[in-house]
């Protein structure tokens, strides 16, 4: 597989094809925060907290470096004002959902964003996915789902597998950027779980 050459924050930086700009950026130990991404599953682009800015033919845009794929010639700026100021905005949205996560805390910290820009409307979840996704893609078990639609949308565990399936597991627990997969699993257990305790027997 041939190199693609390309430009990140000045550097000449030398890509595979087939990969995204945060693969080669990481690669060449630049860092772009992440949220909703993990290096065994596939991009889903929910957070877009590692938007970057490139530049290809004269034209500016701003892309979520993880789904975006790396181009010859492609100019990407990963730290600018503009930058910065979209991830301050995604970061006080997401810190209504979430206010206790630490790992928002840590990134409001860098990029200035105040907690009580937005009125509160903790859900906890800030729907990355990454709980979901990993059962389903890693562990092939499909525990737990995104349920409903808009401003209603949640995660869910599937009490049938779940009360099977997630008892020694749990590997998604600390992938969560809030902690609240945690609390809404043993939430689940306690509620809806009914043969919980059956299938431990
Ligand atoms: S429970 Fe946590 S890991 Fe799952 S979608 Fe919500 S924030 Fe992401
Ligand atoms: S890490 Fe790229 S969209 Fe979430």
């Amino acid at each position: 597989m041939s190199d693609i050459v390309l430009q990140i924050d000045g550097r000449e930086i030398k890509a595979k094809e087939g990969m995204t700009l945060l693969d080669a950026a990481q690669g060449a130990g630049i860092a772009i925060p992440t949220l909703c991404q993990h290096e065994r599953l596939d991009a889903y682009g929910a957070c877009r907290i590692c938007t970057v800015e490139i530049e290809a033919r004269g034209r500016k845009n701003l892309v979520a470096a993880c789904c975006y794929p790396v181009e010859k010639n492609l100019v990407v700026r990963t730290r600018s004002a503009k930058i910065d100021n979209v991830r301050k905005m995604i970061l006080e949205l997401l810190l209504a959902h979430a206010p206790e996560s630490q790992a928002l805390q840590e990134l409001a910290q860098t990029y200035g964003a105040s907690p009580a820009r937005f009125e509160k409307e903790s859900s906890f979840c800030i729907l990355c996915g990454l709980c979901v996704r990993y059962c389903a893609e890693i562990k092939k078990r499909n525990a737990i789902a995104l349920v409903d639609r808009g401003t209603r949308r949640e995660i869910s565990f599937i009490p049938e597998i779940a009360s099977k399936e997630c008892w020694e597991c749990k590997e998604c627990f600390p992938l969560c950027p809030t902690s609240y997969l945690q609390a809404a699993y043993f939430l689940t257990e306690g509620l809806g779980f009914p043969r919980f305790s059956e299938s431990q027997e």
